[in-house]
């Protein structure tokens, strides 16, 4: 007899990724924290998700909200405590959800405790934790520049001395060619396993193996080598879901980083998709409309290269990305159909599918009036940077109310009461005016719902092995509306279609499969070739 080859748990899981400063606050400070997220964990539940991703907690002096970590094993006051996270572990545990932290190695925060001793002197044994360069005072080492604007450098006087930071001034880069700052790392990661996490999300994790001599940041050389140290030390002792944050990722590489063998991670984050909707060779702030036939090829492409020999993430929002509702669909009039719309396209798809908070909800970006609301360093830079450049005060806030990070970390509208259930103090950001309508109260008991579409699209996924394991096609490629695809296991086959725009659009496929069973549909009643706008449904049938 022939063992049943058993496919990894994460491979039939949805994920659902919390920003823990705007999810729920416990005591009324305005920041949402661990307690909060315990007292939601049965809203998880229902929704049907597997396993939460929460954005770091851990000690951080918060200058890019935790990403800036100054104390790996420990929980920032803010959030909590160690002892609460032991809860939040064990009774997610409960509930059969497993929860995955954030993992932030590419760089600390300028207050974590290596750095104070790195600076120190050159002879002080976490010197050579980060990366410096000699130098003189005002002349940089190179015009390398930091993702939040400015040098990539920074002087240090009392060392004579420049440390790199891709991010911000207060987030120095970690040496990864120093095999005592890897060891440090896997011990850190073990730590965690030991207290019975279900996973790790790994930050900007391709540009740890920089090389700044030669001007590399992302995939340098030994990158995948540290990769799959990293794994066999400490991953593979674990039945973890591992995700990497991987913006360099092509299907070349992304074969190696979720190679069915498990030698690297489960699988990454790419963002070939989300990087369209801009002018080429720009910033994400100079917008271009969406080129809707190269995405859908774009999306073809990663689910065929990844067949059998990868794994596909599978996501749209994050809290780096602005909602996806305003984004490639219609925040107005078909918020709720285009929302559904959506997350039809891309939880049809091979790959574990990940929901952002409130995306369930079908929460939209916000617009604040001033830039005084914006809490976001990336968004502040910007602001400052652009007007300094001389563009017009109304072109920037056109690129923040379309990009900003922000419209992502407005508080989780949980109902219709003062700060949408999210504080009885003032949140740190203020909540999106839209709660009143838009909220968790009124969306769960309501069958017509944007969340109840989701949680019937997470039962499906559980039900249907062709969700799994279905061979993706893609369909009417030229089209400039529709989007479709089937996917094709040895019994099934399932159709994936969608009318991505607010106009009716014309769909023979419809009429193909007129006898197959109707899985999700987002409008009443019965299929017609023509399609209303933003109209979406899966079907199936047997082979
Ligand atoms: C990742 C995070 C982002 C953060 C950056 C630096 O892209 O998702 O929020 O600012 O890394 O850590
Ligand atoms: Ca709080």
């Amino acid at each position: 007899m022939t063992e049943k080859k058993t496919q990894p748990w994460w491979k039939s899981a949805v994920v659902y990724q919390i920003y823990p400063k705007s999810f729920q606050d416990s005591n009324g400070d305005g920041i949402g924290d661990i307690r909060g997220i315990i007292s939601r964990l049965d809203y998880l539940a229902d929704l049907g998700i597997d396993a939460v991703w929460i954005s770091p907690v851990y000690c951080s002096p918060q200058d890019d909200n935790g990403y800036d970590i100054s104390d790996y094993q420990d929980i920032d006051p803010m959030f909590g405590t160690l002892a609460d996270m032991e809860e939040l572990i064990a009774e997610a545990k409960k509930r059969n959800i497993r929860i995955i932290m954030d993992l932030v190695l590419n760089h600390t925060s300028d207050e974590h405790r290596w750095f104070l001793e790195a600076k120190k002197g050159r002879e002080n044994p976490y010197h050579d934790y980060y990366v410096w360069k000699d130098g003189e005072e005002g002349r940089l080492p190179n015009d390398m520049k930091a993702a939040f604007g400015g040098p990539a450098w920074e002087w240090v006087p009392e060392l004579k001395q420049y440390y790199f930071h891709q991010f911000s001034v207060k987030q120095p880069d970690l040496n990864w060619e120093n095999p005592k700052v890897r060891r440090e790392i896997y011990d850190m990661i073990l730590w965690w396993m030991e207290k019975g996490v279900g996973g790790f999300r790994l930050d900007v994790i391709d540009q740890i193996a920089k090389e700044p001599d030669r001007g590399i940041t992302s995939n340098g050389p030994r990158l995948h080598e540290f990769l799959r140290e990293m794994s066999r030390e400490t991953f593979q002792k674990g039945d973890l879901i591992t995700v990497g944050e991987a913006w360099g990722a092509n299907t070349d590489n992304a074969k190696l980083y979720s190679n069915p063998d498990g030698s690297e991670f489960s699988m990454v984050f790419q963002f070939e998709h989300m990087v369209m909707d801009q002018q080429p060779g720009k910033e994400k702030w100079d917008l271009a409309p969406l080129p809707f036939v190269k995405m859908k090829q774009c999306m073809a492409k990663w689910q065929n290269e990844l067949y059998g020999t990868g794994w596909n993430s599978l996501f749209m929002d994050n809290h780096d990305l602005p909602r996806i509702v305003s984004r490639w669909g219609d925040d107005r009039k078909y918020r709720k159909e285009s929302a559904k719309m959506l997350a039809t396209i891309l939880h049809g798809m091979q790959g574990t599918p990940y929901i952002y908070q409130g995306e369930e909800l079908g929460m939209t970006n916000v617009k604040f009036e001033n830039i005084t609301h914006y809490r976001d360093i990336e968004t502040l830079n910007l602001y400052r940077e652009r007007l300094e450049k001389g563009y017009s005060r109304e072109e920037v806030m056109r690129s923040i109310y379309a990009k900003s990070r922000d419209n992502a970390r407005t508080p989780m509208q949980w109902n219709a009461e003062e700060n949408a259930g999210f504080t009885a103090g003032t949140p740190w950001i203020e909540v999106n005016s839209n709660y009143v309508e838009i909220n968790a109260e009124e969306e769960i008991h309501d069958p017509d719902s944007v969340f109840s579409y989701y949680r019937i699209l997470t039962h499906l996924r559980k039900k249907y092995p062709v969700f799994i394991d279905g061979r993706f096609r893609l369909l009417m490629e030229e089209d400039s509306q529709i989007f479709a695809y089937t996917r094709t296991s040895q019994n099934e086959e399932m159709l994936v279609c969608a009318n991505f725009t607010g106009e009716p659009a014309h769909c023979p496929l419809i009429g193909e499969w007129k006898d197959a069973q109707i899985l999700i549909h987002n409008y009443e009643g019965g299929l017609s070739e023509e399609m209303k706008p933003y109209e979406a449904m899966m079907l199936i049938r047997k082979r």
